[in-house]
């Protein structure tokens, strides 16, 4: 494991309310101005050793992991509103929390985008690359990192997608399954199968850096872009962060499937108001959204192994764009089960939250991990990330079922870090 040395460039794709929140606390926490309350990686301890040698550690205590002072920011958006302009904008943190750190905010100003309006037609920013084709987005995107790694002197980048989410790019046998396809068609410009955030990530791994897809999209969770992170030696993770009602969703099911009892109905809605909420009130992005947000339940209520209890039960979730909310997200679950000899109960549960408040620390722990996996020697597909995030990365094409269990999940990740530090991996409960 090489050491966390020097400055680590995290470079995020988006600079919205996700990005400016996470960027903020960061700035505030190093000051002693905010706690980064939720992430794993300043705050959870995990067992080493058993019986008794076992002691907690935080994650630093086990893995060497980059300090927030040594973290420099860079953005790309479709906006040219630097991070300080941004973060008032989104509304979702009180201005003295911001004006702490409001110059180094400012100084962070965005890169051009690589972007294609027919992948989020409600944007109409114009601080946007002038690409002939999707090849010479990935070059100048290259170019804008390798110009801030010399320009920061950062050590090592992380490139984070916190950016909108696109419109549905189904899998493509011709063009997403072998890197020399994916390479052609970026070069033939076929701009219907290359979505840009592809181009991020190619340009990412090419230039060394781990990537990590925050929104729903298509984007790694291809085999050319498996293939393109163990060429380069890389971590990749995705899909979509964890955040509010898929959280809950992860850790309650859990609950039904451990007493066995039956589901016959769960319905999820939420109302939102931010541009992310205006982005997928677009039916083609939402449809990227349904996709992740629907995989959740199968894997943990399995009909095919619980046949009496989990055939045909009803999933439903949607999003209505409710701009007086903003990004004070409210979701309602009606979830349907049934007991003894089908006997039918309600569970209800209504999470009044604060979407970027959620995603934050999952951005902090997301980034600071995959710095982590990367100096580990670890390539690929991240799984034990999978704890951050509602759609996990998986070999479809070996037809390997995600891990969407939040328990199991946890399991993954603190034995990752166990291995990473040179501990033995286990299965023992705390
Ligand atoms: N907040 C959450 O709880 C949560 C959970 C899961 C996923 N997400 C995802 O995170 C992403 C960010 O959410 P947000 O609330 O910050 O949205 P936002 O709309 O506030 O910010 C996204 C920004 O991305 C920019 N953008 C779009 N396409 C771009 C491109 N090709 N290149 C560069 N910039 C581009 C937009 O201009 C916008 O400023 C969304 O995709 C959202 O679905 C958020």
């Amino acid at each position: 494991m090489k050491p966390a040395e020097g400055k680590l460039g995290v470079m995020c794709v988006g600079l919205g309310a996700v990005t400016t929140t996470f960027m903020t606390g960061v700035l505030m926490a190093r000051k002693g101005l905010a706690k980064p309350v939720g992430s794993m990686t300043q705050y959870d301890k995990i067992r080493v050793g058993c019986g008794k040698d076992k002691k907690y550690l935080r994650y630093n205590e086990i893995v060497p992991i980059a300090e927030l002072k040594d973290i420099v920011f860079a953005a790309w958006d479709v906006y040219p509103a630097n991070a300080y302009e941004s973060a008032i904008n989104a509304e979702v943190l009180k201005e003295k929390d911001i004006e702490p750190v409001a110059d180094e905010l400012r100084e962070i100003v965005p890169m051009k985008a690589a972007f294609d309006k027919n992948y989020a037609a409600r944007l109409d920013g114009d601080n946007v690359k002038d690409c002939k084709t999707r090849w010479e987005m990935v070059e100048a995107l290259r170019e804008d990192i390798r110009r801030f790694k010399a320009e920061s002197g950062a050590d090592r980048i992380v490139v984070l997608w916190a950016a909108s989410t696109e419109v549905y790019v189904p899998v493509s046998e011709e063009v997403h399954y072998h890197l020399a396809d994916l390479e052609a068609a970026m070069k033939a410009d076929d701009r219907a199968n290359i979505a840009p955030s592809m181009c991020y990530a190619y340009a990412a791994l090419s230039e060394g850096a781990p990537f990590i897809m925050g929104a729903p999209n298509t984007t790694v969770d291809i085999p050319a872009m498996w293939e393109l992170a163990e060429k380069t030696k890389m971590p990749i993770a995705g899909k979509d962060f964890k955040t509010g009602q898929t959280l809950v969703k992860s850790g309650f099911a859990p609950i039904i499937g451990t007493r066995c009892l039956g589901l016959s109905g769960w319905f999820s809605t939420n109302i939102l108001g931010n541009r992310d909420g205006l982005v997928l009130d677009e039916p083609a992005n939402f449809r990227t959204k349904e996709v992740s947000k629907l995989s959740t339940l199968e894997s943990i209520l399995v009909p095919e192994q619980q046949p009496d209890l989990y055939t045909d039960y009803f999933h439903k979730v949607r999003i209505n764009y409710y701009p007086p909310r903003n990004d004070n997200k409210e979701g309602w679950d009606n979830i349907d089960i049934f007991g003894w000899m089908g006997y039918p109960m309600q569970i209800k549960i209504n999470f009044l939250c604060r979407d970027s408040i959620l995603a934050a620390p999952l951005c902090l722990d997301l980034v600071l991990l995959s710095d982590v996996a990367a100096r580990a020697g670890r390539y690929g597909t991240q799984r034990f990330l999978s704890f951050f995030l509602k759609s996990p990365m998986h070999d479809y094409t070996e037809d390997e079922v995600p891990v969407n269990h939040l328990f199991q999940q946890y399991v993954m990740l603190k034995n990752a870090i166990r291995e990473m530090g040179g501990y033995e991996a286990d299965e023992e409960i705390d």
